[in-house]
């Protein structure tokens, strides 16, 4: 028995190494590969089943098959020339605080659990609020709750403005005893958790009023106020009205000034979902975007994407913390309640994993003002990206960028095909080269490419090549 513990504890020595080994492999040398792995073979293996393992095998030989199956089918987040969706080449600093936290087996659902991944989950919430210069009170619990990403983080803001304004008697007996038809308020850009999320708290998806947009992607303020002096008229009640910093198609950040000051002239609850864009609230060149967001009752950040940390790690953040209490607490005969700060008190999961160690060991490892310059480098990079789409004249810019996306389209072309054929047909062949990832955007009924630059150490060389492969490729086609 003794002999068997102690191999344990050196598998976990030599074969940990052999992890490292390969993720400092994916983080230095990203080139050796492909940005995008075509994975024909899992879809295989997907339709088949897979039997459970009767018997044990090496921990060695487990991981060079863990290994091989993931770069079969590999989305290289790490690669400078990944711009897809907003997925960061995490920092190693916060993955060893993800593996450190996993590893000893903490939680911060509750005090007792883990009195230190308590008190350090609390500290980074005031962290993240002091980077994007979001203001809260000052309580007895934290102003906000780590969630497993910006879904969970909208539906649970969207459960307080229900439960506030409607009233809590609902907590209690379910929305059929409520007299009131609810409405909510998002623009048509905004993120579709907030419609499964009305979905799932039994609100319905047909209480979101979707309002059209200006040609930069912002909500139009007459039409929603329209909008909502129509609901009013045939008896609804609007109860929230959210807000997007940061848009998923194009960046675009709402006038949150003037929805703070539409939310509180109807008396609804104000949410600002700024899981991708709210890291830049603060930083001098785009904070002027975000004014107002401290008129929001509560805000979305997902740290898994451009605060560069693993997935499976997104915030709500509140002005006052007490409104999570009211809407989440619960006890049991079993739970000796004591007066320590139990934070399943404040947010649906019990038991859970401890995901904010590797951000706050990121935030002390770069400091502030080392993070702003990981998120001036993406914006620099993406400045360059649409001055050069400017002075290109087959292609055409759909909007100046507000953060680190730039949309744009090929936008003449001479032959037979049409123009959403043609960037259509670009971007697979990019995409097929292996060497870049770029992602197709459906604007208004047209084909854009849309480029996020996600990476920090995607730089000005990278993105000369990206715009000299797609004009590469309107040559070839041009020959067919
Ligand atoms: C604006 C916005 N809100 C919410 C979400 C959902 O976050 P998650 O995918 O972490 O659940 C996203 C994801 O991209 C987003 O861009």
């Amino acid at each position: 028995m003794e002999q068997n513990i102690e191999k344990v504890n050196s598998d976990l020595i030599d074969n940990g190494q052999k992890v490292l080994a390969c993720l400092e492999s994916a983080y230095n040398h990203p080139e050796k590969y492909q940005v995008l792995s075509s994975s024909h073979g899992l879809m295989n293996r997907l339709n088949n089943p897979q039997y459970l393992p009767q018997e044990g095998c090496e921990m060695g030989v487990i991981i060079e098959e863990a290994i091989a199956t993931i770069f079969s089918g590999y989305c290289n987040v790490s690669h400078p020339q990944y711009y897809g969706y907003i997925s960061p080449k995490p920092l190693p600093i916060s993955l060893i605080g993800d593996l450190l936290a996993s590893g000893l087996n903490q939680t911060p659902g509750a005090w007792r659990a883990g009195p230190a991944a308590t008190v350090i989950e609390a500290e980074t919430l005031q962290w993240i609020s002091q980077f994007i210069g979001y203001e809260n009170s000052i309580g007895k619990v934290p102003n906000g709750i780590f969630t497993s990403g910006g879904s969970m983080a909208n539906a649970s803001a969207l459960k307080l403005a229900r439960d506030k304004i409607l009233g809590r008697d609902l907590q209690d007996r379910g929305l059929a005893v409520s007299k009131f038809q609810p409405t909510v308020y998002m623009s048509a850009e905004g993120h579709f958790s907030i419609w499964k999320a009305l979905d799932f708290l039994g609100l319905g998806r047909n209480c979101l009023r979707r309002i059209a947009v200006d040609e930069n992607g912002r909500i139009n303020l007459n039409a929603l106020q329209e909008q909502i002096k129509q609901d009013i008229q045939v008896g609804a009640k609007p109860i929230c009205l959210v807000g997007t910093g940061g848009t998923s198609a194009t960046g675009s950040v709402d006038n949150l000034d003037a929805l703070g000051s539409v939310a509180r002239d109807y008396d609804m609850w104000f949410h600002v979902d700024a899981a991708a864009g709210g890291v830049f609230a603060n930083l001098p060149e785009t904070r002027e975007y975000f004014q107002g967001i401290n008129l929001a009752d509560s805000v979305t950040i997902d740290p898994c994407k451009w605060l560069f940390v693993p997935f499976g790690i997104g915030c709500l953040l509140t002005k006052d913390g007490s409104e999570l209490v009211k809407s989440f607490q619960a006890s049991s005969h079993y739970w000796e309640e004591l007066s320590e700060p139990d934070l399943f008190q404040m947010g649906l999961p019990g038991t859970r994993q401890w995901r904010s160690l590797g951000l706050w060991m990121a935030f002390k490892h770069l400091g502030s003002n080392g993070y702003r310059q990981l998120l001036r480098n993406t914006r620099g990079t993406v400045f360059h990206l649409a001055e050069k789409v400017q002075s290109c004249e087959q292609l055409e810019l759909l909007q100046q960028p507000t953060l680190p996306v730039c949309c744009f389209r090929i936008g003449n072309y001479p032959k037979h095909l049409s123009i959403d054929e043609i960037n259509r047909l670009v971007q697979r062949a990019i995409t097929e080269t292996g060497k870049y990832y770029i992602t197709l955007l459906d604007w208004r009924g047209s084909s854009y490419f849309r480029v996020s630059i996600n990476n920090f150490r995607t730089n000005t060389q990278h993105i000369d090549s990206l715009i000299d492969a797609i004009l590469h490729q309107i040559k070839l086609l041009n020959k067919k």
